[in-house]
C-alpha cells in the first residue's frame, strides 16, 4: 500500500481528474479548433500562444483562473514514480494550479519518509484550492504553496532540489530553470510539462549545459524529461 493508492488520496485524485476534465473541456476544444484552423500546424498555434504569453503572461493566466489545466493521471503516476526513484526530499513545482500534480508529488514525499514540496501559483483562488486539496489528502504538512509570481516566490527554495516540475507560463520555463539551477543536485530530475518554448528545449537539449534531455511519448503534449548530469 502506498500513499498514492490509499483511499483518501486516490479517491480525491479521481474526483479532481473528473472535475478537471469538465472544467477544461471548453479550453481543449478551443485549442483543437485553433489547430484545425491552422491546418493541423500545431507549431504555428504554439508560436502564437507563446507570443501572446510573452506580451503579458499574467493576463493570459488570469483568463484561466477557473481552469485546472492539470496533468493527466498517467503523468501524475510518472511523477510519483520518479520522485520515489530518486528518493526526493525537496521538490519544486512551477505552476501548482488546483494542486493535482502537487498531490502526486507530495504523496511520493510521504512515502520517501518526508520532505518538502515548494509550489508556486499566481492565482490566489487556485493556491487556496491547492492548499485545501492537500489538507483533504492529509499531505498539507509536506507542501508550501507559495502565492504570487514564481519568479519572486521561488527565489529561495531553501536547499538542494531533487526534482523540479515546470508547468507554468510556457514562456518562463527557461527563466525558472535558471532560477532553480544553482540548487539542482546532480541527478536531479526536471520535468518540463508542455515544454514548447524553443529557448527551453535548446537549453536542456545541449549537453554543454549539463543536462541530458528526452522527449516523452505523451500524446503530443511536448513533455521533456531531463536529468542534471554535470
Ligand atoms: C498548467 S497549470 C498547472 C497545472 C498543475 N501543475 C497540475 O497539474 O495540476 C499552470 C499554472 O501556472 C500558473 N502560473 C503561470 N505563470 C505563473 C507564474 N509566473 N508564477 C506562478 N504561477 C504561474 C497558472 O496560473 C496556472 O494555474
Amino acid at each position: 500500500m502506498t500513499t498514492l493508492s490509499s483511499v483518501r488520496v486516490a479517491g480525491l485524485l479521481d474526483r479532481l481528474h473528473e472535475e478537471a476534465e469538465v472544467s477544461d473541456r471548453e479550453h481543449r476544444e478551443e485549442m483543437m479548433t485553433q489547430i484545425d484552423a491552422a491546418g493541423g500546424a500545431i507549431d504555428a498555434v504554439i508560436t502564437d500562444m507563446l507570443a501572446e504569453e510573452r506580451a503579458d503572461y499574467r493576463a493570459t493566466y488570469r483568463r484561466y483562473a477557473g481552469n485546472f489545466l492539470a496533468i493527466s493521471p498517467a503523468y501524475g503516476r510518472l511523477l510519483y514514480a520518479a520522485a520515489r526513484a530518486c528518493k526526493a526530499r525537496r521538490i519544486v513545482e512551477f505552476g501548482t494550479s488546483m494542486g493535482v500534480s502537487t498531490l502526486y508529488l507530495a504523496a511520493a514525499l510521504r512515502d520517501n519518509g518526508g520532505g518538502q514540496l515548494i509550489g508556486s501559483e499566481m492565482e490566489p483562488a487556485k493556491a487556496a484550492r491547492a492548499r485545501a486539496n492537500l489538507e483533504a489528502a492529509g499531505l498539507a504538512d509536506l507542501a508550501d504553496v507559495r502565492e504570487g509570481d514564481a519568479l519572486d516566490t521561488l527565489r529561495d527554495v531553501g536547499g538542494e532540489v531533487d526534482l523540479l516540475l515546470i508547468d507554468g507560463a510556457f514562456s518562463l520555463y527557461l527563466p525558472v530553470l535558471k532560477l532553480i539551477e544553482p540548487r539542482l543536485r546532480y541527478g536531479a530530475m526536471i520535468f518540463g510539462e508542455n515544454a514548447f518554448d524553443p529557448a527551453y528545449k535548446g537549453y536542456v537539449g545541449d549537453p554543454a549545459n549539463g543536462y541530458l534531455a528526452f522527449a516523452l511519448p505523451d500524446e503530443s503534449r511536448g513533455n521533456i524529461f531531463a536529468v542534471k548530469v554535470a
